[in-house]
């Protein structure tokens, strides 16, 4: 299990753009895998030959074959190989399926039935539950010098807002005043916090605030994580807490981060960025909201990237931190990353003492900690 699970999800790989002309090498799960136009659509294979182990990224695709450079063994999308010289030699090399979906390859083991692309895509590509009429903004992707696990226990947790980023959320004055709680479910969890929008840190969006988010206004964060695989969708906005996103103010943001784990050590981030225009008035600066809330988004995420780097060398091991009780999320999306994304039917038994023992409520207490 492990690592060989997380090939039971689709994952994201790269920009299909970036293989109209050549083939090209990406890392999944400390797998080298080579992706490419195979003339029926996207394929991926296993980044090495058969023969003698050349990159097959290195090679050419002829007629929706990859072509290994070195002595032209070929193979089909389906991995099935033919050898110019010795036509009835078999070999074959490990085929993924891969599918091209929001601009993206995305591949997962083969045999893989297209059912279990995550569901957030449909999402987006037919945006309901007051999202109608959103703007797509151009994805980010970002490399993080982290493990997944680290890379993950960021993004489940909301304590870090007002020390690591600069316009999103509350300043550390306002503290005392954040709500937030956590619901898990059988395969996900949700958070939901607001409490009163910080003063932005720029003059420009000092002034847009004055016309727009008016500073003091409540600002709503609200972000779930499912892990088929690993992602999470992050809503913030404005406007009264528990209302609908069509009862939000100004504009809200819609953005779902996937993780990809290259290998032990790196995590790539990709980031489908959305914005919906509440007010009528914003709606003629369509272009400039859509740039600031990009803009905003990225130096955020760029600000959490930083943060997960600080602690990538450090143990990961959730039994040996101090963790309180703002970390419920965090404790909650590791134990579903053992048992979903990596399939561990029996995870380590530190760890398991220690989720197994933290009761995770609707209402959360601020201050309670709870001692591992
Ligand atoms: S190493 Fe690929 S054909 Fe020989
Ligand atoms: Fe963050």
């Amino acid at each position: 299990m492990g690592q060989e699970n997380i090939f039971k999800y689709f994952h994201p790989v790269i920009e299909v753009e970036n293989i109209e002309k050549n083939p090209r090498s990406i890392e999944l799960g400390g797998r080298k895998i080579v992706v490419f136009k195979s003339g029926k659509g996207v394929a991926a294979l296993d980044d090495n030959c058969p023969h003698r182990h050349t990159p097959l990224s290195l090679g050419t695709v002829e007629g929706g074959r990859i072509h290994c450079p070195y002595h032209g063994w070929n193979f089909g999308a389906d991995g099935k190989g033919s050898v110019p010289l010795q036509p009835k030699l078999n070999c074959a090399v490990n085929a993924y399926t891969a599918v091209e979906k929001l601009g993206y390859v995305w591949i997962a083991e083969a045999g893989t039935s297209l059912d279990k692309l995550p569901a957030f895509i449909s999402g987006i590509e037919n945006l309901t539950d007051g999202w109608e009429d959103c703007i797509a903004l151009k994805p980010i992707d970002l490399l993080f010098n982290a493990a997944l696990p680290q890379t993950i226990d960021n993004f489940g947790e909301i304590e870090h807002v007002p020390f690591v980023h600069q316009v999103l959320g509350w300043s550390v004055e306002d503290v005392p005043k954040m709500h937030v709680g956590v619901e898990v479910g059988e395969d996900f969890t949700v958070s939901k916090g607001w409490g009163p929008q910080r003063l932005p840190p720029s003059r420009l969006l000092q002034l847009i605030d004055k016309y727009i988010f008016r500073c003091g206004d409540t600002s709503l964060l609200e972000w779930d994580f499912r892990f088929n695989p690993c992602h999470s969708t992050f809503m913030p906005g404005w406007g009264e807490p528990n209302c609908s996103v069509a009862e939000r103010r100004a504009f809200s943001v819609r953005a779902t981060s996937i993780f990809i784990p290259e290998n032990d050590n790196t995590t790539r981030l990709l980031n489908f960025p959305f914005i919906k225009i509440h007010e009528r008035r914003l709606k003629f600066l369509k272009p400039l909201v859509a740039y600031i809330a990009r803009k905003n988004l990225y130096e955020e995420l760029v600000l959490d990237k930083k943060a997960c780097e600080m602690v990538s060398d450090v143990p990961n091991d959730l039994s040996t931190m101090r963790l309180g009780i703002r970390d419920k999320q965090l404790v909650a999306n590791r134990k579903m990353l053992q048992k979903i994304y990596y399939g561990e039917q029996n995870p380590k038994t530190q760890s398991k003492k220690l989720i197994d023992t933290i009761t995770v409520a609707d209402d959360v207490e601020v201050g309670d900690a709870f001692t591992v």
